[in-house]
């Protein structure tokens, strides 16, 4: 600094001249600006490290897999922070090694990789390798750090391999930092960069939230992992009770506390005649039949109690409602399905089908009865038989006085009588053959015969209700061993059915012919009348089974007792409003008679 010193008149005098030492302030001067620059670069460090999380929270945020999510992170590191390389390698507890090598998307590593003959897919590093530093960062939990980098490839691949690849690239750090969940290590993410320096707190700070959130995913990637299994484990359960449920061939069926069905098996679709879907919601009333409308009321509201109580009810007898309509008795257990906490979840009903089991118990029944009526029958058919007789021989007797005179009307009157008492006689023979008690006396036999006899035997009947009768019957039909008497009694009683079917008049055919295999005949009696309805016609061979205000119902049981004697087969089909055919087959022979019989 110079200054210019002046006398009093004002005329310069001096110049002091000032000399500073200004090194101290001009290197000041640089550092500040040197940490000014610093500054700036933190800020912009810190900048992008913010942006870069940000960036990554916000795609993490929309990431659903794994890969995807672990991708994502290995982009951000090398985009944002400019890392040469990223991987991620993950902990495999089963075969306790490290494998599953994710890579970065901008880093040769796999032209690395390729240049050493790795194969990353199939790569996998023992946990019992220690030198390893990825093997490391998994055992210790902590982050590692290098400077050469076949400390992280070791014993893979080695050094003399790798060096080169590493001076290539400018590698001059290698990192490794445990992802961890609460409990465990899961993997490692690892990168490499270009400067020697460790890594400031700034970056570790960045580091350590990726890694945190890698944790993170492989954390809900796992419980993802296992939800899934054991979803699949449940549904396999599932599909196991749903096939045992399906095997079972008694009807099931769960219903809901409230009353509606939950579940059916297949049989329940198979014996009510539903498709599943039709059942399935439905208030169970919709199966049971009306009667039962007070067991309906068993399984809703308060009339649940009832089952609740006793926890479960066993083999007790309903009657379930098919689609159809029909009727079906079932034997029914039921049992009330609890949750843990004891809360109602629905009872499962278990019933079989009792149909047949309730009919043959009918039947059994019914021949009881039959054999009782039998019984009666032919204790009278016995006592009457004895006065039959003196009545047709004391008639013979006056016959016989009669001749002598002459009087040929009182004649015919009297062989008319006597015909009949005869009739009467067979009848009552037959009748007591009803009960089972006497074999049938097998005979050979001309049926056109007897059908002949028989049809004339009913002519004058079928006039009065204006009944046309045809017969057409196969010539050369040989003779067939029957029990005539029994044959007779069963044609009688189709051919007066057949009449009583007929009110207005009509027509009957009766047909005969013989088999082709030529050991049997049919004989077919057809009528033009009112027909069977099909849910009589599941009945008419019952005994006692009628639809007639004065029918017994037991000539068609006779019927059927008879043919059945003879190894035949009796069967009908009717067309409602138009008419019946009975088709009668009886074999030609019978086992163990003689054949000479013939
Ligand atoms: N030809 C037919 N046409 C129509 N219905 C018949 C015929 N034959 C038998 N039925 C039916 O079968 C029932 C049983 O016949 P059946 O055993 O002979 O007893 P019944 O004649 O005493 O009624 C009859 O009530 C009738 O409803
Ligand atoms: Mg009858």
């Amino acid at each position: 600094t110079y200054s210019l010193i002046e006398d009093a008149e004002g005329n310069p005098k001096n110049i002091i001249a000032v000399l500073r030492d200004i090194t101290e302030t001009k290197k000041l001067i640089s550092e500040l600006g040197e940490a000014k620059a610093t500054l700036e670069d933190r800020a912009k460090e810190r900048t992008a490290n913010l942006t870069a999380l940000q960036e990554i929270s916000t795609v993490l945020a929309r990431a659903t897999g794994l890969n995807e999510t672990l991708a994502l992170i290995l982009e951000c590191l090398e985009k944002k922070l400019g890392y040469i390389f990223t991987a991620m390698i993950l902990v495999n507890r089963e075969k306790n090694c490290l494998d599953n090598y994710m890579l970065g998307p901008s880093v040769p590593v796999e032209k690395m990789a390729k240049m050493v003959g790795l194969d990353l897919a199939r790569t996998s590093v023992s946990l019992t390798a220690k030198e390893n530093m990825l093997v490391q960062t998994v055992l210790t939990g902590k982050p590692q750090f290098t400077h050469d980098l076949s400390d992280y490839s070791r014993p893979v691949v080695g050094k003399h391999l790798i060096a080169p690849v590493q001076k290539m690239l400018g590698i001059k750090l290698v990192g490794a930092i445990p992802l961890t969940t609460d409990e465990e290590v899961v993997g490692v993410l690892s990168f490499a960069r270009k400067t020697e320096e460790p890594l400031t707190e700034e970056e570790m700070g960045v580091l350590m939230t990726f890694t945190n959130q890698a944790g993170l995913a492989v954390e809900r990637a796992k419980a993802y992992r296992d939800l899934e299994e054991s979803t699949k484990a449940l549904e396999e359960a599932k599909n196991y009770t749903d096939s045992i449920i399906k095997s079972i061939t008694d009807t099931l069926i769960v219903v809901s506390p409230e009353g509606s069905i939950q579940t059916v098996n297949h049989a329940t679709c198979v014996m009510l005649g539903y498709e599943e879907k039709e059942l399935v919601g439905q208030p169970v009333g919709k199966i049971l039949a009306e009667e039962e409308e007070e067991e309906v009321s068993l399984f809703k509201g308060s009339g649940l109690d009832d089952l609740i109580k006793k926890k479960f009810i066993s083999n007790v007898e309903k009657t379930y409602l098919a689609k159809d309509g029909r009727k079906i008795p079932v034997r029914f257990s039921g049992s009330v399905m609890r949750e843990a906490d004891g809360k109602i979840q629905g009872i499962v009903c278990m019933a079989q089908d009792i149909t047949e089991h309730k009919e043959a118990e009918k039947q059994s029944l019914q021949s009881e009865k039959l054999a009782g009526i039998g019984l009666l029958a032919s204790s009278i058919a016995h006592e009457l038989g004895n006065p039959l007789s003196i009545m047709s021989s004391t008639l013979q007797y006056i016959r016989d006085a009669l001749l002598n005179r002459g009087n040929r009307q009182l004649i015919e009157a009297i062989d008319t009588t006597v015909d009949s008492i005869g009739e009467m006689h067979e009848l009552l023979g037959n009748l007591s053959g009803f009960t089972g008690s006497q074999r049938p006396h097998f005979e050979s036999t001309d049926l056109r015969r007897i059908l002949s006899r028989i049809l004339s035997f009913i002519h004058k009947e079928a006039e009065i209700h204006k009944i046309k009768a045809y017969h057409l019957f196969d010539e050369n039909l040989p003779n067939c061993q029957v029990d005539p008497g029994e044959i007779k009694q069963l044609f009688l009683n189709l051919f007066k059915n057949a009449i009583e079917a007929m009110p207005n008049g009509g027509e009957l055919h009766v047909r005969m012919h013989l088999l082709d295999s030529k050991d049997a005949v049919r004989i077919e009696v057809s009528d033009t009348g009112h027909g069977i309805s099909e849910t009589d016609l599941r009945s008419i061979f019952r005994p006692f089974y009628s639809t007639k205000s004065d029918g017994t119902g037991l000539g068609l049981s006779f019927c059927r007792h008879v043919v059945e004697e003879h190894g035949g087969e009796i069967t009908v089909k009717s067309d409602l409003g138009k008419g019946s055919t009975f088709s009668v087959i009886l074999p030609l022979r019978q086992k163990g008679t003689d054949k000479s019989e013939e």
